[in-house]
């Protein structure tokens, strides 16, 4: 497959689009290589990642109900219940953590924008191994420093699902490129 059909293939598949097998630790480790080779400016690498796996998938769907329930007074249990099974139909939840570098030598959107292309790197070469996954930013990520121990200066950008997945992937197109795309000046 080639490298543009394999970004065209990368899908949002969520959990509970997954079986309930689970994912060799060397192929999760494989996914964390990939994302350690995003470009950063000047270097400061501020990509870091929480693999929680087992029985802390439970405790941190438990724990995001329970936030959810404590934070919004319109909380519903339907919401809450699909809270709590997220992590549980997982095979792995990886939490996307940003590290700001403590000489702020970049802006703080730069190292958001690192870390989006290290979730990238990992994204695709989970499409290429034909596991499920996507980035979930809910509101609740601000509290994770109460469920994970988390570093000074870094921020929670989200959690990134995976799981096993029969296909097939969902459909999308992009619209036109045509609509974001100014060429100035002519090729000579
Ligand atoms: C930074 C970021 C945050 C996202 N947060 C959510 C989210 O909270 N909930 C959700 O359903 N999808 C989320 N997504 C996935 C997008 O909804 C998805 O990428 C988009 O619908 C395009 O679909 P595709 O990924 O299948 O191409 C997020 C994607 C990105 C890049």
């Amino acid at each position: 497959m080639s490298l543009l059909e394999l970004i065209r293939r990368r899908r949002s598949i969520f959990p509970v689009q997954y079986s309930s097998d689970s994912i060799a630790p060397s192929d999760i480790e494989e996914l964390l290589e990939a994302a350690n080779w995003a470009p950063t400016h000047r270097k400061t690498e501020p990509w870091r990642f929480y693999v929680i796996q087992g029985e802390q998938r439970t405790a941190l769907g438990a724990f995001l109900a329970a936030k959810y329930r404590e934070t919004d007074p319109k909380a519903s249990d339907f919401k809450a219940k699909k809270i709590q099974q997220k992590p549980e139909q997982s095979a792995a939840v990886i939490a996307i953590v940003m590290q700001r570098c403590p000489e702020e030598s970049v802006p703080e959107w730069e190292e958001v924008a690192a870390t989006a292309m290290a979730v990238q790197n990992l994204w695709l070469l989970a499409t290429e191994k034909g596991l499920g996954g996507y980035w979930s930013s809910p509101g609740l990520k601000a509290y994770m420093s109460e469920f994970l121990e988390m570093n000074p200066g870094e921020k929670c950008l989200g959690f990134f699902y995976l799981g096993k997945f029969e296909g097939p992937a969902p459909e999308r197109e992009p619209k036109p490129l045509a609509q974001k795309v100014v060429w100035v000046g002519k090729s000579s």
